[in-house]
């Protein structure tokens, strides 16, 4: 899609024109023209479709003004740039029949109003359709967004979401599509054309390395698992981000197997390492002065007959022996071990993303993510960034405390703590590998997925991070 920007509709046309309605249906830019264009019988006939203005309204109506049909989409009392960004993805859904696309939602004046405009209607278009016979994908070909891009929103918005795009084809890929060989070629290929450095370990690299929790994990499949690790070392960067993804391509709970409708959806538990992709995809394409390490374990949870049985004990990368009472915890045996190398090149900021815990899903619903944090300056900087990239994120507690339900009798810790606290003990988990480092965790089990079609958001894989991510590394980048 070729989206350019214009400073006004002066001799625009096309095959649709989306137009900003307030509430109460106070015309926003572009609009009150147009509806004085159309006539008198507009009000009446959006009384009858009760169309007032409210967010997330959408209402088509015909043509004029040099456009073959218009789409008046609701803004509710005052537009911030998440109201934008849905607006616009609602528009997308409703534009991708059409060709050519203008729209005045980028005129309205709120800082980034671009760029929500164009990441929102770039991902509301976003359509996981390679396995349907007819897949209905966008017509759309260029897109005007009336208004002014000073500081490169479009390429921005541009790069951003196409990350996210690429988190949520791999997230939407099934199991059989997306074995860990696979996703590392994927990586090679993506680095390649990013000019990035990567590191793939196979098994026995994995191994050899000490990567003892990845290794454990993959006992249970036939599948070998990798290890892939980028590095994107811009010149003039000073500092360094470490990004660690949880990559666990199927996860049937291992011998502590999951119940059918457990495992369902349990393709997606490699979101975070698909976000770590998407991220530094965006952060490489933006040439963002930052460097960025990004570690991805890849593995399937199975449970073949050499998979890791509950009690089995193994040693992490650190060093540090760990008893494994639960094989359905095992995304935290993995990002031990991506923690623990990260820790190893002293980063100034450790992130790992993982669809870890049904307990923080329990705690804070489908849209949130958990935010913890090894001090407050850590969770405080990608709760900032969550908060300008429109992503929910609540803080949780790493609460020492609870540190004593991981104590087991013959490991240094147990991977698993009781009842309650999920969330928080499997923080707690994370931790011991970090080496004391900043850090902060994102638990995104419940935002990961979506299970219907919300503003931007497609059902299914979100990519929720990615843009978090991408804003961290910015508050970073020097210059
Ligand atoms: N991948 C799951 C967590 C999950 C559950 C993500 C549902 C998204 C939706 C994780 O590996 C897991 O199974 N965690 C267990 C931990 C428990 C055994 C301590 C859980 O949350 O039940
Ligand atoms: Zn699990
Ligand atoms: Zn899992």
């Amino acid at each position: 899609m070729d989206i350019t920007v214009k400073p006004n509709l002066d001799g625009a046309s096309g095959d649709l024109l989306i137009l900003p309605v307030f509430e109460d249906r106070a015309w926003g830019p572009g609009a009150d023209v147009v509806a004085t264009g159309l006539g008198d019988w507009l009000e009446d006939y959006l009384d009858g479709l009760d169309f007032t203005g409210k967010v997330g309204q959408a209402a088509a109506v015909p043509g004029a003004n040099g456009f073959g049909q218009i789409l008046f989409i609701g803004l509710g009392d005052e537009a911030d740039a998440d109201v934008l960004r849905k607006a616009a993805g609602i528009a997308g859904r409703a534009a991708m029949r059409y060709e050519s696309v203008t729209t005045t939602l980028s005129e309205i004046e709120i800082d980034g109003a671009v760029d929500a405009v164009a990441y929102g209607f770039l991902l509301g278009q976003y359509r996981f359709g390679k396995y349907l016979s007819e897949p209905k994908l966008s017509q759309t070909a260029e897109l005007v967004l009336i208004g002014s891009d000073e500081n490169g929103e479009v390429a921005h918005a541009e790069a951003v979401a196409a990350g996210v795009a690429m988190a949520r084809d791999l997230i939407n890929e099934p199991a059989g599509g997306k074995k860990p060989e696979v996703l590392a070629d994927i990586a090679v290929s993506m680095a390649g054309d990013l000019g990035i450095d990567i590191t793939v370990y196979d098994r026995d690299e994995i191994e050899a390395q000490g990567f003892g929790g990845l290794l454990a994990v993959s006992l249970g499949a036939t599948n070998p698992p990798r290890m892939v690790v980028m590095n994107y070392r811009p010149e003039g960067a000073e500092k360094t981000l470490a990004l660690v993804g949880k990559g666990i391509v199927f996860d049937s709970g291992g011998l502590s197997i999951k119940p059918a409708s457990g495992m369902e959806t349990m393709k997606t538990d490699m979101s975070g390492a698909a976000c770590v992709f998407g991220a530094i995809r965006a952060i490489a394409t933006l040439g963002l002065k930052v460097n960025v390490m990004a570690i991805t374990p890849l593995t399937e949870n199975m449970t073949g007959g050499a998979a890791q049985r509950p009690g089995d004990i193994y040693k992490a990368r650190n060093g540090k022996t760990v008893e494994v009472l639960n094989t359905d915890a095992e995304g935290r045996l993995v990002l031990g071990d991506g923690l623990a190398l990260a820790a190893e090149d002293k980063p100034d900021l450790m992130i790992d993303i993982a669809t870890l815990t049904g307990a923080c899903m329990v705690a804070l619903g489908k849209g949130i993510a958990g935010l913890f944090g090894s001090d407050d300056d850590s969770a405080d900087q990608v709760e900032a960034a969550a908060r300008r990239a429109g992503e929910k994120v609540w803080r949780m507690p790493v609460d020492k405390d609870l540190r004593s339900k991981l104590d087991s009798p013959i490991a240094d810790l147990k991977n698993i703590g009781d009842r309650y606290g999920g969330a928080i003990t499997a923080a707690l988990f994370l931790q011991e590998f970090t080496d004391g480092l900043p850090w902060a965790h994102l638990d995104i089990a419940g935002p990961a997925r979506a299970d219907d079609d919300d503003g931007y958001i497609a059902k299914g894989g979100t990519g929720f991070s990615v843009a978090t991510l991408v804003a961290v590394a910015e508050d970073m980048a020097t210059g």
